[in-house]
């Protein structure tokens, strides 16, 4: 069930110079499932008026946990409150990823793994994880990473790190053949790769993938968020984020 809660900030860390790590201390037990997000209002004022939509990161005993990417006002505001301030969060919103029964694939581009994080932690020693950025320092927990995954895959763009490109070139080579269900979150330009790595093989596992729109009421009032399906337009926000990748029209 949806529910504002104002939490107090414990923890809000620049991991770079755009990223950021920001936890709350849940009061009230808040029950959340991979997948799903909070809309976080950044103040009292009525500017930015919307909250912003941020994926759960974690979620463990009284402490749940966004990373985030310094994109614009609300997230620049976001990125400088400090400790023991409250901030309001409305949530959880969305469709979550339908858990795994074995083991998986996950595919992370980027800040992405904000929204693939908990759903490896929730089911440990199951995931093998491609992990791809621009640069080495973007690659964030690797070794919370390694040890929760069975196998962990970096790749950057810069060419540092164990394979050089993007990661779902990393995926074509090395995951493909793994023959697992794929849990994927990125920017659109991977989704689409992707969907064209699994379409020249004509494979047919099952991909879910994370997408993230623009959103405005977080509650499937104002269609501010709709993405086109092989079903018509669906609301991000209720409908998703996550969907089945062949249920997309990219
Ligand atoms: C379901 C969902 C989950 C998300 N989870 C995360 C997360 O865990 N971590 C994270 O860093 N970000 C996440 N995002 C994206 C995040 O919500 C936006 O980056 C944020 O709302 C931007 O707000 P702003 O006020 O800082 O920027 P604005 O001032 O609103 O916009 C600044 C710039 O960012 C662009 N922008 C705004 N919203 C988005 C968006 N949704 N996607 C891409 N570009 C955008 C704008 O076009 C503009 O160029 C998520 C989005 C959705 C819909
Ligand atoms: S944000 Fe309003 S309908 Fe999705």
């Amino acid at each position: 069930m949806n529910k504002i809660n104002k939490l107090k900030i414990i923890k809000n860390q620049a991991l770079t110079d755009e990223i950021h790590l920001l936890s709350l201390k849940v009061s009230d037990p808040l029950e959340a499932k991979p997948g799903q997000f909070f809309l976080l209002k950044m103040n009292e004022r009525y500017d930015p008026l919307l909250g912003r939509p941020l994926s759960i990161f974690d979620l463990e005993g009284d402490k749940i946990s966004f990373l985030f990417r310094v994109k614009g006002k609300g997230t620049k505001i976001l990125s400088k409150l400090s400790l023991g301030e409250e901030i309001q969060i409305t949530g959880p919103f969305g469709r979550w990823y339908p858990f795994p029964q074995g083991e998986f694939a996950v595919i992370a581009g980027g800040i992405g793994i904000a929204s693939v994080f908990y759903l490896i932690k929730k089911f440990p020693e199951r995931a093998y994880l491609f992990y791809g950025a621009r640069n080495l320092s973007e690659i964030l927990f690797y070794e919370e990473l390694k040890n929760l995954c069975k196998e962990v895959f970096i790749s950057t763009e810069c060419g540092r790190g164990e394979y050089k490109g993007v990661v779902t070139e990393t995926f074509r080579e090395k995951g493909l053949k793994l023959n697992l269900p794929i849990y994927a979150c990125g920017p659109m330009i991977m989704i689409k790769e992707l969907r064209k790595i699994l379409e020249e093989n004509q494979s047919n596992l099952q991909c879910f993938v994370a997408v993230e729109e623009r959103m405005a009421c977080g509650l499937g009032a104002c269609l501010g968020c709709v993405i086109e399906t092989t079903e018509g337009f669906k609301r991000v926000c209720t409908e998703g984020p996550v969907f089945k990748i062949d249920e997309l029209k990219l």
